[in-house]
């Protein structure tokens, strides 16, 4: 499948990248193209240190590697959501969006889910992308320096919200990543109670000194 990976030279974008790298024609989105280039040209050194397959991610700008991709994932904080539809809903048509965005703000030295209006940034992204577009919540809970680590099973679930359709493209993707489960987590206006899951685990992990939490529902 062609993923293009909207702020893929981000941190949990990248390692998306590295996870399926191997499997899939990846496109790291950026807002600069060299940018994108460059995080692409490392993704595939970091493979080829590890695996004599040889992989496809290349760098463009996110409206590119959008209007050329089967799915795209939206990998960008919160507060760059917004311009980054407005450049990239002229060419989308009827791809899955899968949505890992999470908004939350400082509050003291910790962190709270600041919901939009809509409920969720992935119900927001519904309304401001086209109808035709099936939007996915998921990877909210993920921890992306640990996706990077491609040595390491990570064991976490990852809960998605959205229709049924999508759903199972996306849990088939999550399920290629070694280690990760995917639990249905209802419809996308369920989406709020994961994003919100989020600010909590960053908390925790700040509170007793541990790094890169994930979820797992025993
Ligand atoms: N990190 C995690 O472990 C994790 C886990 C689950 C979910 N998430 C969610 O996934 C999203 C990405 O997280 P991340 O940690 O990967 O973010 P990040 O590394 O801070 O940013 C990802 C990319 O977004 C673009 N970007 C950053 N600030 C921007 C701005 N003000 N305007 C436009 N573009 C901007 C940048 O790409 P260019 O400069 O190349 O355009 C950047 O490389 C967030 O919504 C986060 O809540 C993160």
């Amino acid at each position: 499948m062609r993923i293009a990976i909207l702020g893929g030279t981000g941190n949990i974008g990248r390692g998306l990248a590295l996870r399926w790298g191997l499997r899939h024609e990846i496109l790291i989105g950026s807002r600069v193209g060299s940018k994108a280039e460059r995080a692409a040209g490392e993704c595939a050194e970091t493979l080829s240190a590890v695996t004599s397959i040889a992989c496809q991610i290349k760098g463009t700008t996110n409206t590119e590697a959008a209007a050329a991709a089967e799915l795209v994932v939206i990998a960008v904080p919160y507060r760059a959501m917004r311009e980054l539809v407005d450049a990239i809903r002229p060419v989308l048509d009827d791809q899955i969006v899968i949505s890992l965005v999470v908004p939350m703000e400082k509050s003291d030295s910790y962190l709270k889910y600041t919901p939009p209006s809509d409920g969720s940034a992935a119900m927001e992204l519904k309304r401001l992308l086209p109808d035709t577009v099936r939007v996915i919540a998921a990877f909210h809970n993920l921890p992306g320096e640990k996706l990077r680590q491609l040595n390491m099973r990570l064991e976490c679930d990852v809960v998605i919200c959205g229709d049924v359709e999508g759903m199972s493209v996306v849990s088939a993707l999550v399920e290629e990543i070694d280690g990760l489960r995917v639990l249905d987590g209802g419809g996308l206006e369920d989406a709020a109670m994961v994003e919100s899951l989020t600010p909590f685990l960053i908390n925790i992990a700040r509170r007793n000194k541990l790094h890169g939490l994930g979820i797992r529902f025993v």
